[in-house]
C-alpha cells in the first residue's frame, strides 16, 4: 500500500478493505461514494470483475459496506452502486444498519447493441443513505432542475390558499437521466466504468459542503475526487490498479510524473488522425495503435 497526493487529497494505491480497516478513522468521514465492481466480468487491466459465487462477492461486499458506516460521520452520507441484480441484496443488508433514504435508477439511453430476446439494461441502481434522517447534509438550492410540467405551461396552482403559479425548479425524483461516457467525450478515460462527471456533481453538490471530507474507496478514474476537488472538499481515495491511479494523480493535477514515468492523457484514435491531417503526417497502424511515421 503507498500513499500519495497532499494533506487535502489524498490517493491510497491499495486494497480497499486494507486502507479503511488500517488508515480511515473511524466517523471522519463526510460523504461516501461506493462504486466497486459489480461481479459481471468487466475486465479492470487483466484483473477480472469475477468472483467464484454470488455469495462469495456478496460477502467481501458486506465487509466493506460495514466499513464505509464506520467510517462515516453520525451527520454523514453514503452512496452505493452495484448491478441490478446485487443491489437487492445490498439493500436488505444495509436497511438494518442504516438509513435507506432514496432508491435512485441512474437511466442512460444507450446507443449500443441492444438485447433482442429480453430487455436490456439501461439502468444503474444507486442506493442513497444517512446515519441520522434529523441531521444530514442536503443541499437542495445546488441541485434545482427545471420542473417541466405546470411553470412551464404557466398554470396556476388553485389548490393554494392564495392562488400562485407553479415552482419553475424542483429537487430532481429519483430517477436521473445522464449520458454514459462514450469514447469521444472530452471526460473520456481509458476505464471500463467510469462514471459521469454529471452525476457526480449532483451527489457531491447535494450532500457535502466546501471542506468537507469526500471518500470513494474505488476510485476507477477518479471522478469523484475529481468533481470534489473541483467543488472544493477535501478527497480520500482509494484504488488497487497502478494504472488507474496513474490517470487519478494526473486528472487531479497532484503529479506531472509517477515512478519517473510523465503522465499525461492517452491520445485516442480520432484526435491522433486531427493532428496527422493539421501537420501533414502519415498514419501507420502498428500493433499497438497509430503513429505518426513521416510527412507525406
Ligand atoms: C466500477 S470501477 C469504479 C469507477 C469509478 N467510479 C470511475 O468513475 O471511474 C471499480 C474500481 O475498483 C477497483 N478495485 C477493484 N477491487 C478493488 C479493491 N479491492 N480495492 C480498491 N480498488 C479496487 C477497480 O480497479 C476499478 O477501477
Amino acid at each position: 500500500m503507498e500513499i500519495l497526493g497532499n494533506e487535502r487529497h489524498k490517493i491510497f494505491h491499495g486494497d480497499a478493505l486494507e486502507v479503511l480497516r488500517t488508515e480511515i478513522m473511524d466517523n471522519s468521514v463526510d460523504l461516501i461514494f461506493a462504486d466497486p465492481p459489480y461481479n459481471i466480468g468487466k475486465n479492470f487491466i487483466g484483473h477480472k470483475d469475477k468472483w467464484s459465487t454470488e455469495d462469495d462477492y456478496l460477502n467481501w461486499c458486506y465487509k466493506w459496506l460495514d466499513l464505509c458506516i464506520q467510517k462515516l460521520k453520525s451527520n454523514g452520507s453514503f452512496y452505493v452502486m452495484t448491478a441490478t441484480q446485487f443491489m437487492p441484496f445490498f439493500d436488505i443488508y444495509l436497511r438494518k444498519r442504516i438509513k435507506i433514504l432514496s432508491r435512485i435508477a441512474w437511466y442512460y439511453d444507450s446507443s449500443g447493441v441492444q438485447a433482442k430476446k429480453y430487455y436490456g439494461s439501461m439502468y444503474e441502481p444507486i442506493l442513497f443513505c444517512v446515519k441520522d434522517t434529523d441531521n444530514y447534509t442536503f443541499n437542495t438550492d445546488a441541485i434545482l432542475v427545471e420542473a417541466k410540467t405546470g411553470a412551464k405551461r404557466k398554470l396556476i396552482d388553485y389548490r393554494k390558499a392564495i392562488p400562485t403559479v407553479y415552482n419553475s425548479e424542483k429537487v430532481p425524483g429519483n430517477v436521473w437521466e445522464f449520458a454514459r461516457v462514450r469514447y469521444r467525450m472530452d471526460e473520456y478515460e481509458n476505464h471500463p466504468t467510469q462514471k459521469p462527471i454529471a452525476l457526480l456533481e449532483r451527489i457531491i453538490k447535494a450532500s457535502s459542503k466546501e471542506g468537507d471530507v469526500v471518500m470513494d474507496p474505488f476510485s476507477g478514474t477518479f471522478t469523484t475526487c475529481f468533481v470534489a476537488k473541483e467543488l472544493a472538499r477535501n478527497t480520500i481515495g482509494i484504488e488497487l490498479q497502478n494504472e488507474y491511479v496513474k490517470i487519478g494523480l494526473r486528472r487531479m493535477q497532484l503529479a506531472n510524473e509517477f515512478n519517473g514515468e510523465k503522465l499525461h492523457k492517452e491520445i485516442r484514435t480520432f484526435e491522433t488522425e486531427k493532428l496527422a491531417t493539421a501537420y501533414n503526417l502519415k498514419l501507420f497502424e502498428e500493433p499497438n495503435g497509430k503513429y505518426f511515421h513521416s510527412k507525406h
